[in-house]
């Protein structure tokens, strides 16, 4: 699995720390702004001190999400962000001096956003390409999403689904909510999302989706050209509301036995999308150790969507253990389509 490496010595080194930028930016192939702004902090030492006072990860992400937190109708920079534009929205490359200007005079603020906020992105689009490896039981089902931010994706039997390509379109589910996933690896789909017995979250630090300034983060952390995303984000938090999710606060590598074993009789679920690389191996050691124990008192599937060393597309893995479990396929990172690997 890949995990992010920003260590004390990292942030110490501004040629480090332009490495570590450099690194991110590929990563976001859907946002022309924000690789046009990397490749500009990349090369401006300025601004990777201010990076590299950001002590969580990824601290692009981080300052990026600040900086979107913080911003308002009537800063220049606004123009380049279309929930905030009042006119057209103005081109990428021409963004930096603006972007700057903002970032240095917030600077102390954003330093503080980074370093106590974390990238919890609650990406719902990402349950369509869970869906097609959680079990078809009869029975209701209970699931735990580790790493679970705001507990949108343990909503997922609420949301419909389109999935196209392949030459077989399918719809599942129903709701407000419609995830639109394009299928290239013409997997076998379910015929309805899993009837669900219980869910449970388990975060670090759990978002609390009934929470407007929470909330307000979960939305920063959405792209700015994102508008489908960030329209989708708002509908799942509206669902979410509606929905008893139990969020417990924890390091999954110590809370999820406790968990699991405090749930009645029946099958299991375990899911985690873009969460455990940043879990050191040694928790996600404990994690496989939990499942495994699970598995002796109950019929267990465990489905991750994670990023994965040498891969630019997050892979999905079955199996006990993430790391040593089946590669079953490759995925968008924000669950646009699903292929073979
Ligand atoms: C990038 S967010 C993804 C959230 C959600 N799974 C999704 O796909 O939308 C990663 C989340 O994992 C949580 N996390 C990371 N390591 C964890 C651990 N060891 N135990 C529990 N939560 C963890 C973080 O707090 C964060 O909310």
């Amino acid at each position: 699995m890949a995990t992010f490496d920003w260590s004390a010595r990292d942030r110490d080194d501004l040629e480090s720390t332009a490495a570590v930028v450099q690194e991110w930016i590929p990563h976001a192939p859907d946002s022309p702004l924000y690789q046009g702004l990397a490749l500009r902090i990349a090369q401006d030492d300025v601004m990777l001190r201010l990076v590299s006072r950001i002590d969580n990860v990824p601290p692009l992400n981080l300052l990026f999400a600040g900086v979107k937190l913080l911003l308002r109708p009537a800063d220049a920079l606004a123009a380049w962000y279309p929930h905030l534009a009042s006119g057209a929205v103005r081109e990428p490359q021409d963004a930096y001096p603006a972007f700057r200007d903002f970032a240095l005079a917030h600077e102390e603020e954003l330093v503080r956003i980074g370093c106590e906020r974390r990238t919890q992105t609650n990406e719902v689009g990402r349950t369509a390409v869970l869906l097609p490896w959680l079990p078809r039981t009869e029975a209701g089902l209970h699931a735990i999403d580790i790493g679970a931010s705001a507990g949108l994706n343990l909503c997922l039997d609420r949301f419909a689904y389109r999935y196209s390509g392949s030459g077989r379109d399918a719809h599942l589910g129903s709701g407000e909510l419609v995830l639109e996933c394009e299928n290239r690896g013409g997997f076998g789909l379910p015929a309805a999302p899993p009837r669900l017995a219980s869910r449970t979250g388990i975060d670090l630090d759990p978002i609390d989706a009934t929470d407007a300034q929470q909330s307000a983060w979960l939305e920063a952390l959405v792209w700015p050209e994102h508008e489908d995303r960030l329209a989708r984000l708002r509908k799942a938090i509206a669902v979410r509301r509606a929905v008893p999710v139990r969020m417990v606060a924890g390091d999954a590598a110590t809370v999820l036995a406790d968990v699991e074993r405090a749930l009645p009789p029946g099958p299991l679920a375990v899911w985690h999308t873009v969460a455990l690389y940043q879990a050191d191996a040694g928790a996600r050691a404990d994690i496989d150790a939990a499942v495994e124990d699970a598995a002796r008192r109950r019929d267990v599937t465990r489905v991750g969507c994670e990023p994965v060393d040498g891969s630019l597309h997050p892979e999905i893995h079955v199996g006990s253990s993430f790391d040593f479990g089946e590669t079953v396929a490759i995925a968008h990172a924000h669950g646009r389509w699903i292929d073979r690997p």
